[in-house]
């Protein structure tokens, strides 16, 4: 750990901001977090983490009135060496990116920096593409604060946090993505960042321009979901040929070229990135006058997964006026977020057959939103509550707790469990299918 402390103001405080604002307050750097919500603000400076991330409560907690701050204004912009970008870019309903919000925090950075004389380098953390990058970032910043790679640089490094564990992945990163157009300020801008926190001769780091950089991100998460949505392909016709998917699983990703991660078949990826990032690809393809058939190939079998869990429940009972327990909410363990969770379209299906979904997630944030979401659908707050009388259960979110079931299933009406993550380990009086095994 060689560089001095920086100045940086990270505008956003999301899951990806507030995780970096903590863990780079907690190496030395003066950081200051600028949020519009006041209410997140108080709560970062009351040291308390405006989000659930295993770690991050502590250390928000150690940091908070000394080395981090927080702050709705974003004149301490003015005093910073580096500026991270954490805006949220979310999807439209054609899948192409809203870059509103980006655009708009972009503006406030650069009318911040206006008549600031020192160098300094605005990070672009927010996946965007690079048209969208030239619109909402380069172009407003440079008409406000100067000529970029002058008086401003502008470096895009994508963060490759995973929900759940973004604190570990941002300190112990498999690669940095660097895209700064080669200019070595704001190269050697960002590397003094990290140095305080990576050993950055053992992490590798690729130098590419800004635009590469953008699509690295968008590669990344779509070749992952790609990924999973092979595995599930290949699992469908596993489960025709009573196949158990995971040992093909196993058996292929054992080739170095292959490799293990990413080949849990099931009902599919949710979140708030994968379905995002996929459908601007898509649409930024288009947009180009490119249809990417692997990538509409990857959503559609995604979209399909749900459809052949409830195929096989409709297999064994009717549950038309039936109650039927949904076992996870969230769109993955570890998170209360449902966005995009493979548990949506599978109560809306159980809805439109006219059973009474039954829904259940050990964390109280899933339960709530998905409360809000369907009107009809009875939210409880055990797996006991939802499976009892039940004439089925569909496993949605692959939560340890539900490889705990036991006694549980004995309480049902009919006791068919249709597992969408291979969670479960039935007793022998349970009626079981796993989706791809
Ligand atoms: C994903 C990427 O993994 C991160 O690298 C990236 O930084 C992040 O998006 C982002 O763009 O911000 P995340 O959405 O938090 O992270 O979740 P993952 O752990 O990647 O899981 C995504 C979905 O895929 C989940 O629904 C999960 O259940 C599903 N999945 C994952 C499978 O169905 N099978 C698998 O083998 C792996």
């Amino acid at each position: 750990m060689t560089a001095p402390p920086r100045n940086v103001a990270v505008v956003g405080s999301g899951y990806v901001g507030t995780t970096i604002a903590a863990c780079l307050a907690d190496v030395g750097h003066e950081v200051t977090a600028i949020d519009i919500d006041e209410s997140i603000v108080e709560q970062i400076n009351a040291g308390e983490a405006p989000i659930h991330e295993p770690g991050l409560q502590e250390l928000i907690a150690s940091t908070a009135g000394d080395t981090l701050t927080a702050t709705t204004e974003h004149d301490a912009i003015r005093d910073a060496d580096v500026t991270f970008l954490t805006v949220q870019t979310p999807a439209r309903e054609d899948g192409s990116l809203d870059a509103s919000a980006l655009t708009a925090a972009t503006k406030d950075v650069g009318e911040a920096l206006a008549d600031v004389e020192d160098y300094q380098l605005v990070v672009v953390k927010s996946t965007v593409f690079p048209d969208v990058l030239e619109s909402a970032v380069v172009e407003p910043l440079e008409s406000r604060a100067g000529p970029i790679g002058e008086s401003v640089g502008v470096a895009v490094n994508p963060e490759f946090l995973r929900e759940g564990t973004a604190v570990n992945d941002f300190i112990d990163p498999d690669r940095i993505v660097i895209g700064a157009d080669s200019d070595t300020r704001a190269i050697e801008e960002l590397r003094a960042v990290y140095d305080r926190l990576y050993d950055l001769d053992s992490v590798p780091v690729l130098e590419t321009n800004r635009k590469e950089a953008s699509l690295i991100k968008y590669a990344s998460n779509t070749f992952l979901a790609a990924k999973v949505s092979l595995i599930n392909d290949i699992g469908n016709i596993c489960k025709e040929y009573g196949v158990d998917a995971y040992t093909v699983a196993e058996g292929i990703g054992l080739d170095d070229r292959i490799e293990a991660q990413f080949l849990r078949s099931g009902v599919g990826w949710g979140g708030s990135c994968f379905p995002k990032d996929t459908a601007a690809l898509v649409a930024g393809a288009k947009a180009a006058s490119y249809e990417p058939p692997m990538i509409e190939a990857t959503i559609e079998v995604n979209e399909r997964q749900p459809a052949r869990m409830l195929a096989l429940l409709d297999h064994h009972v009717d549950v038309t006026d039936q109650p039927v327990a949904v076992l996870g909410l969230a769109f993955k363990p570890g998170t209360d977020d449902t966005r995009h969770s493979r548990a949506i379209p599978i109560i809306e299906e159980l809805l439109d057959r006219g059973a009474t979904g039954r829904g259940y997630d050990p964390r109280p944030g899933a339960r709530t939103a998905m409360e809000e979401r369907f009107d009809s659908l009875e939210v409880v707050d055990s797996a006991q509550a939802a499976m009892t009388d039940a004439v089925g259960a569909c496993v949605v979110t692959d939560w340890p707790e539900f490889s705990e079931l036991d006694e549980e299933f004995d309480a049902m009406a009919e006791p068919v469990v249709i597992d969408g993550r291979r969670i479960i380990d039935p007793p022998e009086t349970v009626i079981y299918e796993g989706l791809t095994w």
